[in-house]
């Protein structure tokens, strides 16, 4: 039975359309890679869709008023308008938020219970009062425990720490302010910690690259139980829970399975299990199904650990055979920000440049794998000087010249061609031999750069045999013929990677995609490859600075608003800083704080009253070296709950990597205040 290839792409959340990030990392490696191997006349299909769950959506929703689907549908369309713009294909197209998912995810909770890998555990999570109702990840907000930044739920703004949201200082209900209270729930956990040894040979056994293996293997070695529950209405509703929906990273990748079953029953080949002992067997890589995750590197550990891990606990489905992760795109040397609109949306990109120039740049550029950056200039650069001067010229030249002479290609026997035809067109054989390799190993790169080369020796042999100069009608159509093979493998091997162009050389030509000359007559010639001009360039520089410009203009506008009404002050006065009470203070105790990874509790002298204090500084120091120690301490600081352990005061300490205590460098007394 021939191979299948499912081939799936991650699913974008629908809070915003695509960049040049996404298109990079995830959606033109896919399609490169799906239009090959169709080329090939494999049984390939292309799968994907969007991630409409989860809390940034509904933020989004709140924040301007509407509801989760009027945003997930917008940009649902969005997205699908950016990806078509990009003539990324798909054979299904869906949603996480359609009955068929809902459905699908909830069969596949159900079989992992039933497989005991889920357990109901009952913990403590932030709840406001006013809003009455949870506060699931980023509805809480606070200040981080560690830099004293603001920290969004889970993750600090400023340090960029993962946190535990009962760890923030001075927590608040983003939606009204109100500081919210721990209350009891009941969690689902999903048994990820007992899928260790299965994990560990089943990457051994796929066709994950060496450096994605290694990744998973250090997650592997430090596997958590996952809370898959969410105190929240908007999501995958937990089959056996009343309130609660499921975490989004837990159903999201489960819509891999159900937009394939939008095409029918054929669904069953790519993903049942031909023989349920497979497990058993270790043999988690099947032989005539290759499932292929592309992803951006950032959630890598999802489809390499985490996915899997699911799949091994279900039991009834293939598993990835690999994960293709592409790097992240920088722009212009810097990193990509959408808050700070350093980005180039695809949207706005095709408006200027044919959508092909950008698929050939982001993959010659650099290899997939490895961080990449898109300047405009260096874009223009390798446009006009490689496709353009290479590959434009050469088969626009020898369109060019065999219409004039014979206004068709000319068909002629290879046997009695010259050994210096038969040379290129053995060249065109071990072109497609050696970019076969290249793409079947995602180095798209190196293929982009043998179809180059091969352009390279087609224009050296036009140019060596001066067809202008030949009068024998024979021999020129023997030359002219070659140069034709050199165009059809030219055009063949580059369709992946750049379809329109390649689609219209080929209606010049009258020719099909293949590799087989057929000598119908040619149509009147055209530039193909048009060149980028100096003026486009400048152009489009000036509008990307000029928003960036007008974002920075509108933040600080927004800022002296916020400083007219008092809220933030960038300088503070002596006076403001009088209002600070620090002191040197004696550490007399220290513990952990139990079910925190970050935090100690410390009972702390500071002269003439005791004081309890909770710091972010666990896994720095151990709780005995401590004891005695002299410390700085913010005093007037309002007294607030961190994990449930009231701190009345801050530490003071520096460093993020390396943590270190402020502390006096001469003995002074207890109590001493700092100015
Ligand atoms: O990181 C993201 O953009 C996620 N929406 C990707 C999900 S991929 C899959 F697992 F569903
Ligand atoms: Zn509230």
């Amino acid at each position: 039975m021939s191979e299948k290839y499912l081939l799936t792409t991650a699913l974008a959340y629908t809070n915003g359309p695509l960049h040049l990030g996404h298109a990079r990392s995830t959606y033109i490696p896919a399609d490169i890679m799906k239009k090959y191997l169709k080329l090939k006349g494999k049984d390939v299909i292309h799968v994907g869709g969007t991630d409409n769950h989860g809390v940034p959506i509904t933020l989004t929703a709140e924040k301007e008023g509407v509801k989760p689907e009027d945003i997930v549908n917008k940009y649902h369309n969005e997205i699908k308008r950016d990806l078509d713009n990009l003539n990324v294909e798909f054979d299904s197209y869906g949603k996480t938020h359609s009955d068929i998912h809902i459905e699908t995810a909830q069969e596949f909770y159900l079989k992992l219970k039933e497989n005991g890998y889920i357990y109901e555990k009952e913990i403590e999570q932030f709840y406001c009062p006013k809003c009455d109702r949870f506060l699931a990840d980023r509805y809480v907000e606070g200040t981080c425990p560690f830099c004293g930044g603001e920290a969004r739920g889970d993750h600090c703004e400023v340090c960029g720490r993962h946190l535990e949201p009962t760890e923030l200082i001075n927590p608040y209900c983003i939606n009204c302010n109100t500081t919210p209270e721990l209350r009891k729930t009941t969690h689902r956990f999903f048994k990820l910690s007992a899928l260790s040894d299965d994990l560990r040979k089943y990457v051994e056994s796929s066709d994950m690259p060496e450096h994605v293996k290694n990744m998973a293997y250090s997650w592997i070695n430090e596997l958590h139980d996952w809370d898959i529950s969410r105190d929240i209405k908007w999501g995958v509703p937990i089959p056996d829970s009343e309130n609660q929906v499921m975490y989004v990273w837990l159903e999201a990748p489960i819509g891999y399975i159900s937009f394939t079953k939008q095409l029918g029953d054929v669904w069953r080949d790519y993903w049942l299990k031909k023989d349920s002992n497979e497990n058993e067997n270790n043999n988690y890589n099947t032989k005539d199904v290759k499932i292929w995750h592309f992803i951006g590197k950032d959630i890598t550990v999802h489809h390499s650990v985490f996915w899997p891990g699911m799949l091994i606990a279900n039991g009834e489905y293939n598993l990835p055979s690999s994960v293709i992760s592409g790097g992240y795109l920088t722009l212009e040397g810097r990193k990509m920000s959408t808050s700070k609109k350093w980005v180039v949306w695809v949207d706005d990109f095709v408006k200027y440049f044919d959508s092909d120039y950008l698929r050939y740049f982001l993959m010659v550029n650099a290899p997939l794998n490895r961080d990449c950056d898109f300047s405009f200039d260096e874009f223009q650069k390798r446009i006009n000087t490689e496709l353009i001067a290479i590959i434009g010229n050469f088969t626009h030249r020898a369109l060019v010249f065999s219409h004039r002479k014979f206004k068709a290609i000319p068909v002629v026997d290879e046997e009695n061609l010259k050994d210096e035809d038969k040379e290129l067109i053995n060249k065109c054989k071990e072109t497609v031999e050696k970019v076969d390799k290249h793409i079947m190993e995602f180095n798209f790169k190196d293929a982009i750069m043998d179809i180059i080369h091969l352009a390279k020796e087609g224009n050296n042999y036009f140019q060596k045999m001066e067809p202008w100069t030949v009068e024998d009608e024979n021999r020129l159509k023997e030359i002219l013929y070659t140069c034709a093979v050199v165009v059809k493998h030219i055009t063949y091997l580059l369709y992946p990677f750049m379809p329109n162009k390649t689609m219209k050389l080929l209606d010049l030509m009258n020719e099909e995609l293949d590799l087989e000359i057929r000598g119908n007559d040619l149509k009147k010639p055209k530039v193909v490859f048009t060149k980028i001009e100096d003026d486009q360039i400048k152009m489009v520089k000036e509008k990307l600075l000029k928003s960036e410009d007008a974002n920075e203009k509108r933040k600080e506008k927004n800022k002296i608003k916020r400083n007219e009404k008092g809220d933030s002050m960038d300088l503070i006065s002596i006076d403001d800083f009088a209002k600070i009470e620090l002191r040197v203070a004696q550490i007399l105790e220290a513990e952990e704080v139990p079910k925190s990874k970050k935090l100690l509790k410390l009972i702390v002298d500071i002269g003439d009253e005791k004081r309890q204090v909770v710091a972010g500084i666990k896994g720095h120091y151990e709780p005995a070296e401590l004891v005695g120690k002299k410390i700085v301490l913010l005093c007037n600081l309002k007294p607030a709950k961190l994990c449930g352990v009231e701190s009345q005061g801050m530490v003071l300490a520096a460093g993020d990597e390396v943590v270190a205590l402020l502390t006096p460098d001469k003995d002074v007394p207890v109590g001493s205040k700092i100015c």
